[in-house]
């Protein structure tokens, strides 16, 4: 678990894509280029209160002269978008993690995206990836109308005639069943708002799970779920910490002296993944993929049923 390096970038560029949507253009004010990343990567962004938020690079991964991102002003959300809509303009500093990818891009023979308003933010990069590479691939895009469908005139730009717009005040909407049966050769990624997931992943219900993925910057935490004390035992040392019911197991990390890194704390970043060796977890995020559920867990959302040791 090591903590991720915090750049100091500066606004080049902002810009309203739609009414609500703001497009940055971040640049290092010394180095000319930027570490580099893979397309459907991440950075956080890191508030003035020690707050993050995670946006997706929508920029060209071959470009490292500057990161993109593009906020959405939520006036119903946790205040860390509007805060960069009202601080990030031209000239203003950013603290910005290195970026990291939970929604790499598989070597798939056909790709099929769905994307919703600004969950097509990890998207601009895979398709110019995949343009580049020149494989096969589809992105339905989702959104009310062509205006408040942020980055549309880039993607039109670089898809072609493989993007296609399902703009709802316009009358055509988006039916899950256009991706098709369950093809071996093809992986489906997803990216908007809950509903538009839970309509992909019920239409999509016979597919492997792991042909679906998946990228979620919002947790809705089932509501029924019932919190129950647990105990964690440290491999290395042999010391047992109690889980009370109503304290996440990185909470308890933290206060035993363990240093933990973390960013969202709603399970989504996947910034506090650790490893564990026995112990039957109960995950409660939506970003660890399948295959690492098996030994890693995300301790700010995840707990154990009775006890789990963990491999630190
Ligand atoms: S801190 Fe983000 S997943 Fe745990």
């Amino acid at each position: 678990m090591t903590a991720r390096m915090i750049m100091k970038l500066q606004v080049a560029q902002a810009r309203l894509t739609t009414p609500d949507v703001l497009h940055l253009r971040l640049v290092h004010p010394l180095r000319p280029n930027l570490p580099e990343w893979s397309a459907g990567a991440h950075v956080d962004l890191r508030l003035p209160d020690g707050r993050v938020r995670q946006y997706s690079l929508c920029g060209n991964p071959d470009d490292l002269s500057a990161y993109e991102i593009a906020v959405k002003r939520e006036t119903n959300g946790r205040g860390g978008s509007i805060w960069a809509h009202d601080h990030l303009t031209e000239g203003a500093t950013a603290h910005v993690s290195a970026p990291r990818n939970n929604l790499p891009l598989v070597d798939a023979k056909r790709i099929v995206i769905v994307a919703g308003g600004i969950g097509i933010t990890p998207f601009v990069s895979m398709v110019r990836t995949l343009m580049k590479q020149g494989r096969d691939f589809t992105l339905h895009y989702c959104a009310r109308s062509a205006s408040e469908a942020p980055l549309l005139d880039e993607l039109k730009d670089i898809c072609g005639p493989s993007l296609q717009c399902w703009f709802s005040q316009e009358g055509s909407r988006f039916d899950p069943a256009v991706i098709g049966p369950s093809d071996p050769d093809t992986h489906v990624y997803v990216c908007g708002p809950q509903r538009l997931l839970d309509a992909v992943q019920s239409a999509l219900a016979d597919w492997p799970e792991d042909h679906v993925h998946t990228e979620v910057f919002q947790l809705t935490l089932d509501e029924n779920f019932k919190a129950e004390p647990f105990e964690a035992t440290i491999a290395s040392t042999g010391q047992r910490l109690h889980v009370r019911a109503d304290q996440s197991l990185l909470e308890v990390l933290r206060n035993a002296g363990f240093i933990v890194a973390s960013s969202c704390e709603l399970g989504v970043c996947g910034s506090c993944e650790c490893g564990y060796l026995d112990g039957i977890v109960i995950h409660r995020d939506k970003s660890l993929p399948v295959s690492k559920r098996q030994d890693r867990m995300l301790p700010c959302v995840s707990r154990a049923r009775v006890a789990v040791t963990l491999d630190m």
